[in-house]
């Protein structure tokens, strides 16, 4: 790695806590570039990565566990600064001869720390108010290690965080990572640029220059394919990848017949006409539909449209002729998955993605946003001076409309279903909640239920309104939406799309739901 953004970097050992994610999140908001790596990443990989400092997660074990996780014990011998955070600070302790045991009560929720010292993992914080902070443990601390100081307390953990300053080695007991800790990002960036001396230098600027260079050396004079879907992912890594090669690119946009409305003319008129990118429109809609004629079966439906999806773009890149590489939108929780400590065990929903076309095509992998966050692809996205309703749009899956209409897919029903979703997005847009929600969208049901327009009795569709809030779409709660825009959006639904007489609202979170109903 030649390139200055990536002179400092932070490494995360990921002990499993579900918080891990988000430590990366912050550090990579104070403009600090991070990676997460499994808690039991051996020494030399270690010494090889470099880092200007250690941050060791927490994790739902004891550290008395009988298979605790231990990372490789020379990692406190590296004279580079380390931060643990709730079982990373036991961990330390355990490592450095203290003693960890449980605590009577576990502790779970907002608790206040007294700072008893402000000299750099907590400068600038009060040591007069107590700070709230968040805490989830059932161990604590009840003899620090030899050469370690109490830098803070609490009720239930008297040693809340403690420090070696010689060894430039500190532990806090509480998540400086979640929003519930006012002050953690404060806390987390006195490490970062008092205790590891990093500077902000990770900005999406400096990485679409990086990245674009990249590129260029990689790719050479060859050719690259690359798949759009008109959502953020694939989008931002078209137009890095046309920064990058021009003309060498070309792009393959599918029609599967379950977009949304206009979607298809305005990804032409974006790539087509605006980029000027060598962009090759699909109309497969009539055979999706031909192939999901008949299929309720929500994973059917999944299986059938990844495996015509892969047929249907393959067909294509090999009419363009022999290119030597496939761009694809990976992001780094993706990434993370794969790497990290626990992934989720089950696959509860089989996303599609073109996974399974590198290898049958005979192409090499480029993947220019494996290591960025949903919301730094999205400044990536402004950089490149993609429109903002792009960059800001909600997410949308990759079988489209067909997990959104419950039973079978056909023309007509996803006529109605586009119509109401055209509606529903109108209102949200109008009332100032498209940005603040994570997902608003409409489902079809395959229920029909009675009712009376004008003088007459009507059997027709119900049209579930689904919208959510969520910060990684992992968990999400139904949004608390006023009524009158729930009325407004119902009123428009049912006096305007033929074939529907009854809107209902979902009020489940996830779990138990999922955010899709299919
Ligand atoms: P669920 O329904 O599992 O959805 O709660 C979580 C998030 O993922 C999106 N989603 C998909 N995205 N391909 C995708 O690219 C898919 O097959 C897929 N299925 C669900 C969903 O919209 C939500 O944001």
């Amino acid at each position: 790695m030649t390139s200055r953004i990536y002179d400092e970097k932070i490494l995360i050992l990921d002990f499993g806590s579900q918080y891990t994610q988000l430590i990366a999140r912050r550090v990579r908001e104070a403009q600090v570039y991070c990676e997460i790596h499994p808690f039991n990443l051996n020494i030399e990989e270690i010494k090889k990565f470099m880092p200007a400092g250690i941050i060791l997660s927490g994790g739902p074990a004891s550290i008395y566990d009988e298979d605790a996780p231990m990372a490789a014990k020379e990692v406190l011998d590296l004279r580079v600064p380390v931060l643990g955070i709730c079982y990373g600070m036991q961990y330390i302790t355990h490592a450095l001869g203290g003693e960890v045991a449980r605590a009577e009560d576990r502790e779970y929720g907002s608790a206040v720390i007294r700072i008893e010292d402000d000299q750099d993992l907590f400068q600038g914080l009060s040591r007069d108010k107590g700070e709230m902070v968040w805490m989830s443990h059932g161990d604590r601390i009840i003899r620090m290690p030899e050469g370690f100081q109490c830098l803070a307390g609490s009720k239930n953990s008297p040693v809340a965080a403690v420090a070696d300053r010689s060894r430039k080695i500190y532990g806090v007991q509480f998540h400086p990572e979640v929003v519930h800790t006012p002050n953690g990002m404060k806390i987390l960036k006195n490490f970062l640029f008092n205790i590891c001396g990093c500077k902000p230098l990770w900005t999406m600027s400096s990485f679409v220059e990086r990245t674009v260079a990249d590129l260029r050396r990689r790719i050479g004079k060859e050719r690259v394919i690359c798949g759009i879907s008109g959502g953020v992912d694939s989008s931002v890594t078209a137009v890095l990848l046309h920064r990058a090669v021009g003309p060498q690119l070309s792009c393959i946009f599918v029609d599967n017949a379950l977009l949304r409305r206009g979607e298809v003319q305005e990804v032409m008129e974006l790539f087509g006409r605006h980029y000027q990118m060598d962009v090759h429109l699909v109309d497969a809609s009539e055979h999706f539909l031909e192939k999901l004629k008949g299929v309720t079966d929500p994973e059917e439906k999944r299986t059938i449209i990844g495996r015509e999806f892969i047929y249907v773009f393959e067909k294509k890149a090999r009419e363009l002729g022999k290119a030597k590489f496939l761009a694809q939108g990976t992001l780094y929780p993706d990434v993370i998955e794969s790497v990290s400590f626990k992934g989720p065990s089950a696959t509860i929903k089989s996303h599609h993605n073109v996974g399974g076309l590198p290898e049958a095509m005979n192409l090499e992998l480029v993947e220019p946003l494996r290591e960025l966050f949903k919301d730094e692809v999205r400044q990536v996205g402004v950089e490149l001076d993609l429109p903002r309703e792009l960059v800001m749009r909600q997410p949308f899956p990759g079988p489209g409309l067909a997990v959104r209409i419950l039973g079978e897919v056909t023309r007509e029903r996803l006529e109605i279903l586009r119509s109401a979703d055209v509606l529903l997005l109108e209102e949200i847009r109008k009332a100032d909640l498209y940005d603040k929600v994570w997902q608003s969208f409409a489902v079809l049901l395959p229920v029909k239920t009675v009712g009376v327009m004008g003088d007459e009795r009507t059997y027709e569709h119900v049209i579930a309104v689904r919208i959510v809030d969520s910060l990684d779409a992992m968990t999400a709660d139904w949004t608390r939406i006023p009524y009158e825009v729930l009325a407004r959006i119902s009123n428009r639904i049912i006096n305007n799309v033929r074939g529907v007489n009854r809107v209902v609202y979902d009020i489940s979170s996830k779990p138990p739901s999922t955010i899709e109903w299919e």
